[in-house]
């Protein structure tokens, strides 16, 4: 059987072809899941509630008893910030939609269309759809031509590396980002358009690998609270074990749980986890044809499965453990610019730890003279010269 290795983003636990997946496709039991796609909507199969049971809400992130099933990450977060439109609406009228919200809502007209945001941060990306769209940061090219909501934009840390050598510089960049947070959401409820919901990934994926601290993000859920905006969690990428844990929020140990986790890729089926608070009031408020997929949840059951049995997660620690000690390692490995500015690996070829005057290898040869300053890119705290042109360097480290 053909492994599509490129036609897959995100990599499952379990790898290609999995018998215990084969299995459930070759199962005549399962053989009218298959060939008659149900709408789950309005005529649920009679075993979706125990599927889901054993499957979805088996992982349930603490505090999040709700689960609603989607087709793709877009219409999760869409649907997610829908859920949060509602439950923001009805906290303000104190109940359900009057007849004057009903009948302007068909005009887009206020109050039955309200003016209400989601606030979400540089480089995020949260999907293409027009709701998601304007709470993507990542591309210009996702989001050329297409109308945006003028919805609140927030900077997303830029943390200085190695961690260690710069708390107090990371501490100041995370602050500086939550108190203009705060600035957009007061902002914003001055400008009566009130922020409905935060949303954020516990790691930017799309937009460049970007991480903040645990501390960031339980301030983060405390101005969520604090401002009455729903805490939108958006594991699409991070999920299902991505990171060690099954979802990544957990690293933060929050008081209070996020509001709405959603999901999607390695999970198989999209969807979003939520607070029974944000149980739609009115059966089709959250709806569409399909909404999500059996097939693809009782794969998923198949998959949960095999992460418990061979303890999986364990796994995607241990491997964790190893490439975070080699990733920190590399970090005393350098890009450097030399004058033609071409670009040269430069890795450490001793073993001392001492980062003083130490000897280098450059791998690749592609400086014009041996002599060449060399401008460091990773570490521009760094000054070195070279003093061979076997690739043998010296390296002066500056203070
Ligand atoms: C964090 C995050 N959210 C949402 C999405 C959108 O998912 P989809 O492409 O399934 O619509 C993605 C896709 O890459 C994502 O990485």
């Amino acid at each position: 059987m053909k492994p599509s290795g490129f036609a897959c983003i995100p990599r499952e636990h379990q790898g290609y072809n999995h018998p215990a997946l084969i299995d459930i496709l070759q199962d005549p039991e399962n053989m009218s899941t298959f060939v008659n796609r149900s709408a789950l909507g309005i005529l649920p199969p009679l075993d979706i509630v125990q599927l889901i049971s054993e499957s979805l809400l088996s992982v349930a992130p603490q505090g999040l008893p709700q689960v609603q099933t989607m087709a793709c990450g877009s219409c999760s977060n869409e649907n997610a910030f829908k859920a949060v439109f509602f439950w923001y609406r009805n906290k303000q009228r104190g109940g359900s939609a009057s007849h004057e919200d009903l009948e302007s809502s068909m005009l887009n007209q206020m109050p039955g269309s309200p003016d209400l945001s989601i606030l979400s941060f540089m480089g995020g990306f949260h999907g293409r759809t027009l709701g998601c769209l304007s709470c993507t940061h990542s591309k210009a090219i996702h989001k050329v031509d297409v109308p945006a909501f003028d919805w609140p934009i927030a900077p997303f840390p830029h943390l200085r590396y190695p961690l260690n050598e710069y708390p107090a510089e990371n501490a100041h960049e995370e602050s500086r980002c939550l108190e203009q947070v705060e600035e957009q959401i007061e902002a914003y409820s001055r400008r009566g358009r009130p922020v409905a919901g935060i949303v954020v990934e516990p790691i930017q994926a799309e937009g460049g690998d970007n991480h903040a601290s645990p501390d960031f993000f339980r301030r983060l859920r405390g101005l969520a609270t604090k401002h009455g905006c729903a805490f939108i969690c958006d594991e699409v990428q991070t999920g299902c074990g991505a990171t060690g844990p099954f979802w990544a929020h957990e690293y933060w140990n929050l008081d209070s749980p996020p509001d709405v986790v959603t999901f999607s890729k390695r999970m198989l089926t999209g969807g979003f986890f939520f607070h029974n608070e944000f149980r739609p009031d009115a059966a089709y408020r959250i709806f569409n044809t399909w909404m999500g997929d059996p097939p693809k949840v009782l794969l998923l059951h198949a998959v949960l499965r095999v992460i418990r049995e061979k303890h999986l997660l364990d796994g995607t620690r241990r491997a964790g453990v190893v490439l975070l000690k080699g990733l920190t390692q590399l970090q005393v490995c350098c890009w450097v610019a030399v004058g033609n500015s071409q670009f040269v690996f430069a890795q450490h070829s001793s073993s001392q730890s001492s980062m003083q005057t130490s000897s280098w290898r450059f791998s690749t040869l592609r400086w014009q003279s041996a002599s060449d300053r060399l401008n460091f890119m990773a570490a521009s705290s760094i000054e070195a010269y070279l003093s061979g042109s076997d690739g043998i360097g010296t390296i002066v480290l500056c203070d």
